[in-house]
């Protein structure tokens, strides 16, 4: 018998296919993804859908925070990740300055991430403040999901990143902000590190998926940062990350073996010499 899945094997995810499984009441997983190595496992592991995040400046290009990326060097991203995956839904970020003028620029740098990228859907920052950009990018049918809490490209005014958000009267806040995303036509809204409440609240009260990262467990959906998750990234990391391999290890184990081995003249040896 062949699996039945309500996930489609022979196209890509639209945003239509996450909201059903939301619907339905299944829980949904993406990742961020910044190539097309790790595009392609984690789409074998059915993670739905696939983040080309700002978090490449960091994880990618050993920026201090997510504020230097620019679109051209995002777009190179969006368009590997693309290339690595068919089925996967391939959400690129708008990064700071691509957006925050007004709905123009907003549309123009989403155009570039689906036509040059090829990306299916934009994800920027904000809530009632980008409600014109959301709107314009909807109108122009273009996919935007929104992110609200810690929102990393505001670090200069938020005092940090890892303060939690959405504390106390705040959290009346952003559900306010997560409600006008909604009526914008966001087609979902990441929360990042926020009271476990209030990711029950928000999800409670949106229709659409809320993606949650540091959200708690109510969330219709998970995010995390891939090397977060894998373990490549290492020292003191948010409470909300769980490691789920040590990739930080075993690639030093292996770049140490083959270094000593080289060094030792045990590699290359025979069998992987051409005769
Ligand atoms: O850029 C990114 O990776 C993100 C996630 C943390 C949600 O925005």
């Amino acid at each position: 018998m062949p699996e039945v899945t309500a996930w489609p094997a022979d196209r890509r995810i639209t945003v239509s296919d996450l909201q059903a499984a939301t619907d339905r009441g299944e829980r949904w997983s993406m990742l961020t993804s910044y190539d097309t190595l790790t595009a392609g496992v984690f789409e074998l592991a059915g993670v739905r859908a696939l983040l080309v995040g700002d978090t490449s400046a960091e994880m990618v290009l050993g920026y201090r925070d997510t504020l230097p990326v620019t679109m051209e060097e995002l777009i190179p991203m969006v368009a590997a990740v693309v290339r690595g995956t068919r089925t996967a839904l391939v959400v690129a970020d708008l990064p700071f300055g691509s957006y925050q003028a007004g709905p123009e620029v907003a549309l123009a740098n989403a155009v570039r991430h689906l036509k040059e990228g090829g990306a299916q859907a934009v994800k920027l920052e904000g809530g009632r403040r980008v409600v014109p950009q959301v709107a314009a990018l909807v109108a122009a049918g273009i996919p935007v999901m929104g992110h609200l809490g810690l929102t990393p490209q505001s670090v200069n005014v938020l005092g940090g990143m890892r303060r939690v958000q959405g504390r106390g009267e705040a959290g009346d806040d952003l559900l306010a902000d997560a409600l006008a995303l909604q009526r914008a036509g966001a087609f979902a809204v990441v929360l990042e590190s926020v009271p476990a409440d209030l990711g029950r609240r928000v999800s409670a009260a949106l229709r659409i998926p809320v993606v949650g990262i540091g959200a708690g467990p109510d969330c219709d959906a998970q995010i995390m940062v891939w090397p977060d998750m894998a373990g490549l990234t290492s020292g003191r990391l948010p409470q909300f990350v769980q490691r789920y391999a040590d990739l930080h290890g075993e690639l030093l184990d292996a770049a140490r073996r083959y270094a000593a081995d080289v060094a030792a003249r045990r590699y290359p040896d025979q069998a992987h010499s051409y005769a």
